[in-house]
């Protein structure tokens, strides 16, 4: 009996240390001291320091940090808390914020927070006993999974629209070829949307460490965010509507500026287009062939040995001059840039940036040196205002050569080897930091520098493209989902990558349409530059050793049909002008997963549908595989129009169609308001003077925004914009034109009003005057030829339609119907 007291004894001793010693890991603890301001609380807790900020009635900050917080800091952020009425309130046990729109409750004894609505519902809450936690240097934040959990979002991450089940990491990749499965990409978002019980909010987590999401991965218990450092910096935010979660995010990141008009036309691309006989016949056939388009873009050859701010003059002797001809042709050019250096004695570019003492380092101060298309190169740091000063002036160059948009490609940052080393030194602004916490901002930096440059050196609006980016890089450029590969499960995988992006506030989207690696079967092709026309960025493009990808190159007849698309496109320019426009008022994306407005339809989270997104407010549309003969659609809510045959559609159902590779299934929501142009074949030149508006009966009201300018100044910042709100009333039975504002004069002096899925009314009374309603029939395809906004009447697929001409002169239009 004493030897087992011994033993037991001995035991308790050998054991005590290690319990007592501290936890692996760190839990905040409890409350030790708190601050209450008027709309934040400061506090320490026994392992943290902390501070919750109320940004908005729907948006509630929180950092939480091993040390005390540092000085705050976000390449990120630019929404500044607004002054809010929000109630705090403590008790011994608690803290409350309650503003118009949520409830927070932080608990203290432990620290751990969570989220309810005005009328006490949860909308979102830590998981009690793990709440946020260390792990050496990496912080996580645990939240309770809902029951029937859902979540959509986190930008450029493959795999099914919701999330659930999944984890994900963010490390900005160069993944050439990549499998439609994997992950990182390029580009790192970490905003994404939860949804349940009828109710969803947004989390963004603004850390550029590595960081990794799980949505129920090898788990049944949370959902997390966190990163391998810095601290955990989150903003919550909720609203009913999943759009408003979007305008909220895109308040606190920035929103896209209005971009060039010629933007949204058709790019051609190729890996690569040299010497200038070569662009000149590709610019010439887009030309003779009628194919619309508005850019050629240059890759890496157009560079003297891949140097940055060169041209290679044998292939390229007078840039500006070729520009100018391809402007005169109505195509802008656009170049690539890669953020490598090349280093070679006496190259301007080079020793230029190595007197200004741009380049990232390592701590020794010799510049860090990795290899990409020059060979070895040294790296811009984009963290500095010192580097960014330099690029700007650099794009100079550009703006000499008569370039109108700035690719910026490999900006990961990318060097062969793919293992850059942690203990690069970057500026970050002052804060001086290593590749570790740099790396995913890098991109973002970069095309902040090539945007700002191109302000200061183009005289129009630029475009910028990037591959890579962070939260926030909508302020600058858009981006496309790199190299892809021509198959069937990429040009899907690519829609869906597309629709995370525009749930995460990247509007301007692309995707290189009919692969990047790999050659298209014909089909394949065909359906991606159908699809292509109801993409953001247009941009056709393939890899260095693929066959030629053109319109012209798969025969005659997909160029009929790819003629026909991108004819489609240009006529439909004032309601995608219009889209994007949007877009650069409240976030909403011009590619809309179903998930945006029909969040709480379990039917849009189901596999079969999940690749369905909306164009803009008005249209649907279904991409399948170009091989599949059948088609599973889901139309949600409402009534729903095929594109080209008019038919009516009644929504909550599924249904089963025929599909043939010849055309994409498109269809139109009923309620909706689309303005079309007569066919151009550049936005450069101007269409004629009528605006079709074509309206489709719906149950619902509805409006448009209709927005024009010159689509290439800044003068619509100083009010010369011609904006007006178009709007449908069922229960009114009225179509209503408000007063135009601004001082731009429209290009458009006649409406042509088209009525789709309306009785047959003999007339239309506008302010003033009766007005006879004529038939007509339309066709959205095949219309390439006819200049008629209209579309042509010869087309196969053709509906009836009523039609009436409006004077666009009156203040107020309005049409009972
Ligand atoms: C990268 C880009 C690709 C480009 C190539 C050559 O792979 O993603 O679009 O064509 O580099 O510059």
């Amino acid at each position: 009996m004493k030897s087992i007291k011994i033993t037991f004894l001995l035991a308790c001793v050998l054991i005590m240390p290690r319990v007592m010693a501290q936890s692996p890991v760190v839990m905040p603890g409890n409350f030790e001291s708190v601050t209450l301001g008027e709309q934040d609380v400061t506090f320490k807790t026994t392992n943290s320091y902390g501070k919750i900020t109320v940004y908005s009635p729907s948006i509630i900050r929180i950092r939480l940090d091993k040390k005390p917080l540092n000085a705050d800091f976000s390449y990120a952020v630019v929404g500044k808390p607004m002054a809010v009425k929000a109630q705090i309130n403590q008790t011994d046990n608690e803290i409350d914020i309650v503003t118009d729109s949520l409830k927070a409750v932080i608990q203290k004894k432990p620290f751990s927070v969570s989220f309810f609505t005005i009328d006490g519902k949860v909308i979102n809450q830590d998981e009690q006993g793990l709440t946020t936690s260390w792990v050496n240097d990496a912080v996580t934040t645990y939240k309770k999974m809902q029951d029937d959990e859902h979540f959509v979002g986190l930008g450029e991450k493959t795999g099914n629209l919701d999330r659930k089940g999944n984890g994900y990491t963010n490390w900005n990749s160069d993944v050439y070829g990549y499998n439609v499965a994997a992950d990182p990409l390029y580009s790192t978002i970490p905003f994404y949307v939860g949804i349940h019980h009828g109710l969803n909010y947004g989390i963004f987590m603004d850390n550029t460490y590595q960081s990794d999401f799980n949505f129920g991965a090898s788990n049944n218990r949370f959902s997390s965010f966190g990163a391998r450092g810095g601290e955990m910096n989150y903003y919550f935010i909720y609203h009913k509507k999943l759009a408003d979660i979007i305008a909220s995010y895109t308040w606190l990141t920035g929103r896209m500026p209005l971009p060039p008009k010629w933007a949204l036309g058709y790019q051609q691309n190729r890996y690569s287009y040299y010497p200038e006989a070569e662009v000149m016949r590709i610019a010439n056939t887009l030309r003779e062939k009628r194919i619309p388009a508005d850019g050629i873009t240059l890759d890496i050859h157009y560079m003297d040995r891949y140097q940055l701010f060169t041209w290679n003059k044998n292939r390229f002797p007078d840039p500006a001059k070729m520009s100018a001809e391809l402007n005169k042709l109505g195509l802008k050019l656009t170049v690539i840039v890669d953020p490598g250096i090349k280093v070679e004695k006496g190259a301007p570019a080079y020793e230029s940036g190595l007197a200004k003492d741009v380049y990232i380092k390592y701590p020794d101060g010799t510049p860090y040196t990795g290899q990409v298309w020059p060979g070895w190169c040294n790296f811009t740091d984009f963290t500095s205002e010192k580097g960014r000063a330099w690029w700007r002036g650099q794009v100079d160059f550009f703006a000499k050569s008569g370039v109108s948009g700035i690719w910026n490609d490999m900006n990961e940052i990318s060097t062969w080897g793919q293992k850059m080393p942690d203990n690069v030194l970057f500026d970050f602004d002052g804060r001086k930091t290593t590749h570790l916490e740099a790396h995913n901002v890098y991109g973002l930096e970069m095309v902040r520098s090539s945007y700002e440059g191109a302000l200061e050196h183009f005289k129009e609006r630029p475009f910028i493209l990037s591959r890579s980016g962070y939260a926030g890089l909508q302020r600058y450029s858009a981006i496309w989902t790199g190299d892809n590969r021509a198959e069937e499960d990429h040009m899907l995988a690519g829609v869906r990558l597309m629709n995370s992006l525009g749930l995460s506030g990247v509007s301007f989207t692309g995707m290189d349409i009919g692969g990047f690696t790999g050659n298209p079967t014909t089909s394949l092709y065909t359906r991606w530059i159908e699809l292509g026309a109801f993409v953001p960025y247009y941009r056709n493009h393939t890899a260095l050793n693929t066959r030629a990808a053109e319109p012209w190159a798969f025969g005659e007849d997909v160029l009929d049909i790819a003629r026909s698309y991108i004819s489609l496109r240009y006529q439909l320019m004032p309601y995608l002008y219009s889209s994007f426009y949007e877009s650069t008022q409240n976030g909403m994306p011009v590619m809309r997963s179903l998930a945006i407005n029909y969040t709480f339809d379990p039917k849009v989270m189901d596999p079969t549908y999940q690749n369905q997104y909306e164009f803009g407010n008005g249209f649907m549309v279904a991409p399948f595989e170009s091989t599949a003969a059948f088609g599973k659609v889901y139309f949600p809510q409402g009534t729903w129009y095929d594109l080209y045959t008019g038919g009516e559609q009644k929504g909550a159902q599924e249904v089963t169609i025929p599909v043939s590779v010849s055309k994409l299934p498109v269809y139109v929501k009923g309620g909706s308001i689309i303005p079309m142009q007569s066919l151009t074949q550049s936005t450069a030149e101007l269409p004629t003077d009528t605006l079709a508006v074509h309206v489709y009966k719906g149950d619902k009201p509805n409006h448009f925004v209709y927005y024009e300018d010159d689509g290439k100044s800044f003068s619509y910042q100083k009010g010369d914009f011609y904006k007006r709100t178009i709007s449908f009333d069922p229960g009114k039975k009225t179509i209503t034109f408000d007063k135009a504002e601004g001082t731009y004069q429209t290009n458009f002096k006649y409406i042509r009003l088209v009525l789709h899925g309306f009785e047959q009314t003999a007339s239309v009374k506008t302010s003033g005057n009766n007005l006879k309603l004529q038939d007509g029939t339309i066709a959205f395809l095949g219309a390439a030829a006819n200049t008629d906004p209209q579309g042509s009447i010869n087309a196969p697929d053709s509906s009836p339609i009523k039609t009436v001409t409006i004077n666009n002169t009156a203040n107020n239009i309005q049409i009972n119907y």
